[in-house]
């Protein structure tokens, strides 16, 4: 469990207090600049961001009141727990996993997103045909995730001639990839889908 969330209210019933189209979910938004752009462009979609970093929550928070934004819920605390309890089995449309630490150290590894554990919990809450979006800049992680995906039986890659894709779907970039592109660091986008 998180530090507050209680395993009556889960999961968090979405449709009373979030009223609306799809359900989008990003992973570790950071300052949430691409969760809110998102929200700009898909005013009829859900956005509910997970992120654990509380100086995240507090930019995001801003970003939201000066836009007004109605169709944004974010959720402070672990990955791993909230994207298990605070949804339902099939329910989401879409997940969103942008630059997630690498954590190169193999003590660290655990904590990664892009492994088979977490891709597991994705797949369940992913509705049939929903989609799992995520990107490294780090081509050792890359090369892990793509293996992680491979091994989830009801994931798809949307682009099976290729590993992944150097060019991201997404029409907003975030924090981290600009710096990335800043730099001219190789990216690595992967796209899959819920069978
Ligand atoms: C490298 S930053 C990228 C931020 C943003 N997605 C971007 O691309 O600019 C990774 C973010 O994921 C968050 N994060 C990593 N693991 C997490 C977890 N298990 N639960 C919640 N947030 C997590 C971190 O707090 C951090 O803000």
């Amino acid at each position: 469990m998180g530090d507050w969330w209680k395993e009556e209210d889960l999961p968090v019933a979405w449709d009373r207090i979030l009223p609306g189209g799809p359900l989008a979910v990003e992973v570790g938004f950071g300052g949430g600049e691409f969760l809110a752009g998102m929200a700009r462009l898909n005013p009829d979609t859900r956005f509910v961001g997970i992120e654990r970093f509380g100086e995240g929550h507090r930019r995001l928070l801003k970003i939201l009141a000066g836009d007004g934004l109605r169709n944004v819920l974010p959720m402070v605390g672990d990955a791993y727990v909230l994207m298990n309890l605070a949804f339902a089995e099939e329910s989401v449309a879409s997940v969103t996993v942008n630059f997630s630490d690498p954590w190169p150290k193999a003590r660290h590894a655990r904590n990664r997103l892009l492994r088979e554990e977490f891709l597991h919990i994705v797949a369940r809450k992913l509705a049939p045909g929903g989609l799992l979006y995520a990107a490294t800049d780090d081509v050792p992680y890359a090369y892990e995730a793509a293996d992680a995906l491979a091994g989830v039986a009801s994931l798809a890659s949307r682009h099976p001639g290729a590993r992944w894709l150097s060019e991201s779907p997404f029409p907003v970039r975030t924090r981290y990839e600009r710096k990335w592109m800043a730099e001219g660091r190789p990216l690595h986008y992967f796209v899959y889908q819920k069978t």
